[in-house]
């Protein structure tokens, strides 16, 4: 399988499970909605102090889901220039345009459907690109491609930051995790911090360091791999 097809299938699993009318569906539609940031992203002020985000920023966010990620950090920091969003799957996307309609921030935040192996924007376009909750559904090939896109869009002196949930230190916990996770979605891959840092000093990235977001209320047997990187 080739890496394209690879990330089209995810995207195309990330749409039927968002068009689901059952729990499921209901489930993941309310997570990644801007009311269910504060279960998935509990830590909004630590990822910007980390990061030292400020308006003027120019933000991608990599696998921006319904956006709520990005929305959270524009309703806080009123970016100067419309932070971007790319999404795999367009069932995510379009549910992403509806909430901004709701929220009036259409003009503000610009989402699209793109596979992160194919960033849709010329060189050095941003200062800095996040990645939360993505990197799982690509294989290492893949995430390589992804790293160096990221790399080749981000500004000198850019950051990357992203974060994942990674294995237990209990393989049993890892294993049962990663079954409950391939039930909608067929590529799932939990990597160490170690794993994730080889692959960006590899795309290229330096001084890649922990970002310390602190424990997530989501699946919180699993520790989660936070990390950022410079574009030298
Ligand atoms: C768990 S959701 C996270 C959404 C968002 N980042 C957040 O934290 O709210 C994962 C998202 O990544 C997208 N995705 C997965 N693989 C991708 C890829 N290779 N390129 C772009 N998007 C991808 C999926 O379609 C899905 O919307």
């Amino acid at each position: 399988m080739t890496n394209g097809s690879e990330e089209d299938r995810t995207g195309h699993e990330y749409d039927h499970w968002a068009g689901e009318s059952g729990l499921a569906g209901k489930g993941l539609r309310f997570l990644f909605s801007p009311r269910g940031i504060r279960l998935l992203h509990p830590n909004v002020s630590g990822v910007i102090r980390a990061l030292g985000l400020s308006p003027e920023h120019r933000v991608l966010d990599i696998g921006c889901g319904m956006s709520a990620f990005l929305l959270e950090l524009d309703r806080r920091l009123h970016f100067r220039t419309s932070p971007e969003g790319i999404d795999a799957s367009p069932g995510m996307i379009e549910l992403g345009r509806r909430y901004l309609q709701e929220t009036s921030a259409t003009t503000r935040i610009d989402i699209r459907v793109a596979k992160a192996t194919e960033v849709p924007f010329p060189d050095s376009s941003f200062d800095v690109a996040v990645c939360s909750y993505v990197i799982k559904y690509m294989g290492d090939d893949s995430l390589a491609r992804a790293f160096a896109e990221a790399r080749r869009v981000l500004v000198p002196g850019g950051k990357l930051a992203l974060w994942e949930f990674g294995p237990s230190l209990m393989p049993f916990f890892t294993s049962l995790s990663t079954k409950l996770l391939k039930a909608k979605i067929s590529t799932v891959i939990l990597r160490t911090e170690g794993h994730v840092a080889d692959l960006m000093q590899s795309a290229g990235f330096v001084r890649v360091s922990l970002l310390g977001l602190g424990p997530h209320l989501i699946i919180p047997w699993l520790p989660r791999v936070a990390l950022v990187g410079v574009k030298p």
